[in-house]
């Protein structure tokens, strides 16, 4: 039987400078250091490679241990512990705010960090996509990966490509009620886009290509869909959605999954993760939101993944032919900040019950008088 390998994307916000713009270098390098000496070194992990998006630290790692590994959780978690202790010397902002409980207990989902992580059987080449955000919330992915694996006006391999052309199937989660349903595309996209248009309550989570193959063959895409609000209570500030897409050989090709984030289109998130914004496609370097915290910010890491090795990331968003997605993203944010405080630039009531505003309304309760 062929050994599956597992991609694992594994992020946090552990502290920032200033404010919630980006992390300190030290703070990656130490970072970096653990998982090489932790992980690589000690035979764990076959490979990895750390990245920033806005003020979150993560790492692709990859392995043989199959996803919801204790140890290469645990692997990151102690990173992450270290990263925080350095940024709180330093009076960091923010410093262990994703790190939500004292000590590891087995997976660090329901922790604070995000993670996506997926176990495949390597075809003769894989490539392989993360997509990394900032400023947003998982729904951001449920527009980009209907289109690249449902909509054939995106993706030219659904009607030329045979292998492409069975389709392919969505997990759509209820982020609220913790369920999930399995939809068949394209026989049921009707009804799919009736749930995951509801980007405040439902969220893609996995795509499988259609047929009879094992979910390690199978998977094309998988979401960190992990809600920190839905687990603290209130809003934490965690809002760094991760997904993982493989690419080509009757899977969307690299190009057909990143046209699906050419539109640079509108979600959840920016400043108090409270606003409605352009999702902007930037390269590395451009990853450091810093207007209205903001706006919200995607990068794109390319890899090819090889007996368990990674080769890359190339910087798939740095394209200039982006350019005029980015162009459109900073018109429309222009527009919806001359909104101000008012929908649909400011999110509804429903979607702000975990922020700070719910006690701001508290205290005028008393005085609402009964109009006669
Ligand atoms: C956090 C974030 C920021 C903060 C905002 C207020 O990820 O996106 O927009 O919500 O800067 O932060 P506090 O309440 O810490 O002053
Ligand atoms: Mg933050
Ligand atoms: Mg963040």
């Amino acid at each position: 039987m062929a050994k599956n390998t597992t991609v694992s994307v594994i992020n946090a916000d552990v502290g920032s400078c200033p404010g919630h713009v980006a992390p300190e270098k030290g703070m990656i390098e130490l970072f970096e250091k653990h998982i090489e000496s932790e992980g690589l070194k000690k035979g764990l992990i076959e490979d990895f490679r750390v990245y920033n998006c806005g003020d979150d630290i993560g790492v692709v790692m990859s392995h043989f241990r199959g996803k919801d590994d204790e140890k290469i959780h645990h692997l990151a978690w102690d990173g992450f512990v270290k990263a925080a202790d350095y940024a709180k010397k330093l009076k960091l902002y923010g410093a262990g705010q994703d790190l939500l409980k004292d000590a590891f207990s087995g997976n660090v989902k329901g922790m604070g960090p995000g993670v996506a992580e997926m176990e495949f059987v390597e075809r003769k080449s894989d490539p392989v996509l993360v997509f990394a955000c900032d400023k947003t919330d998982p729904a951001a992915f449920s527009l980009p990966l209907y289109k690249a694996f449902a909509d054939p006006f995106n993706t030219a391999g659904l009607v030329i490509d045979p292998k492409a052309a069975v389709g392919f199937s969505f997990d759509v989660m209820n982020i609220y009620e913790n369920t999930v349903v399995r939809m068949k595309c394209p026989d049921e996209i009707y009804s799919m886009l009736a749930l995951i248009g509801s980007t405040g309550k439902y969220a893609v989570k996995n795509v499988f290509i259609n047929g009879n193959l094992p979910e390690t063959e199978s998977i094309c895409a998988t979401v960190c869909t992990e809600k920190l609000s839905l687990i603290a209570g209130q809003y934490v500030g965690k809002d760094d959605p991760v997904a993982i897409c493989r690419a080509q050989s009757g899977f969307p090709a690299v190009g057909e999954i990143l046209e699906a984030f050419a539109l640079g289109h509108t979600v959840a998130g920016w400043m108090r993760g409270s606003h409605r914004g352009p999702l902007m496609p930037v390269s590395f370097e451009d990853a450091t939101p810093t207007r209205f915290d903001g706006p919200p910010r995607i990068i794109g890491l390319g890899f090819q993944v090889g007996n368990g090795k990674l080769v890359g990331p190339v910087d798939l968003f740095k394209d200039p032919s982006f350019n005029i997605t980015r162009e459109r993203c900073m018109k429309v944010a222009e527009y919806l900040r001359a909104h101000g405080p008012f929908e649909p630039h400011r999110l509804g009531e429903d979607e702000m019950e975990y922020t700070t505003l719910p006690k701001v309304l508290e205290k005028l309760k008393p005085r609402m008088k009964k109009l006669v």
